[in-house]
């Protein structure tokens, strides 16, 4: 290499921008603090998956830097098919960290990581030598099926919300009595999710079939709650996903608070109804008579 190529990388370096201060970067930690603060996400429980945009990224990584690369994989080392996602960037969680830790120490809990053919590329974080969420197949599945019905969607987000799980023990899984209950519990949810949520028995976590299983799903509901494990939500932005889950568990803790008191009233099919007619909601067959 020349003189004037040497010049023109150093050039480049300088003028990329601290990624610690990228707004992607932020985001997500105060997400994650938020969450945690909530008492969603004990210990390591919970991820986040963020696709971001490869022009954006460029301003603060060099992307022909790669750290290091690891197997595209969740709990066991066994390969999806991720083709769609070929080249794409994404911010993931590592396995293992701590949502506590995650806004005082990003480039060690956080990583920014490149999708390729034979594993994962590490473009920055995961400083202490981790990786991607052990539930990276179910994140990178959920993405998949959620680009096919919304091409905007960038976020899937897992966490173990405390009065969501709770309801899982207590309440039928299936899926069309679970969402008309959620949606009984307060006005706003058949507004905010008015395609429900689909529920999915016990299965184990971390593998490629739970993964199909939540992507699966996904092709028809934002939202998919894991019994007695936790919820995976997916949207557009942070706030998006974050709101969604959050009226999703606010509407467990209603249920939790008074499943075992009498009801004296509740919001009718015919008000549901009224609130899909008012705000123009496509609402999810089947549920209301
Ligand atoms: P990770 O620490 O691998 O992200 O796993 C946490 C979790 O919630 C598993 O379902
Ligand atoms: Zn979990």
């Amino acid at each position: 290499m020349g003189l004037v190529d040497d010049l023109k990388k150093a050039g480049k370096t300088l003028l990329r921008k601290d990624v610690l201060q990228a707004p992607f970067v932020q985001e997500v930690c105060k997400t994650i603090s938020n969450m945690y603060r909530l008492g969603w996400d004990e210990r390591n429980g919970g991820n986040i998956s963020c696709l971001l945009d490869e022009k954006e990224v460029a301003d603060y990584l060099d992307l022909n830097n790669v750290i290091r690369t690891f197997p595209l994989a969740g709990v066991y080392e066994n390969a999806f098919d991720v083709t769609p996602l070929l080249g794409k960037i994404f911010l993931v969680t590592g396995t293992g960290k701590y949502f506590k830790n995650v806004e005082d120490d990003p480039e060690t809990n956080l990583g920014i990581v490149r999708i390729a053919q034979n594993g994962v590329e590490l473009l920055w974080g995961y400083k202490d030598g981790g990786r991607t969420t052990s539930e990276l197949p179910a994140h990178l599945m959920c993405h998949m099926a959620r680009l096919k019905v919304d091409p905007e969607n960038r976020v899937v987000m897992h966490t173990h919300p405390t009065n969501l799980l709770a309801m899982t023990y207590v309440h039928k899984l299936d899926t069309n009595k679970f969402t008309h209950t959620l949606w009984q519990m307060s006005t706003e949810c058949i507004v905010v999710f008015p395609d429900g949520v689909e529920v999915l028995p016990w299965m184990l976590c971390g593998t490629n079939e739970i993964g199909v299983a939540t992507a699966e799903k996904m092709q028809s509901a934002r939202v998919v709650v894991w019994a007695m494990h936790g919820i995976y939500g997916a949207g557009k932005t942070l706030d998006e996903t974050f709101g969604l889950i959050e009226t999703v568990e606010k509407a467990s803790q209603i249920y939790m608070l008074t499943a075992h008191l009498p009801r004296v009233n509740t919001i009718t099919d015919k008000q549901l109804k009224q609130l899909v007619e008012l705000f123009k909601v496509d609402v999810r067959k089947g549920i209301l008579s």
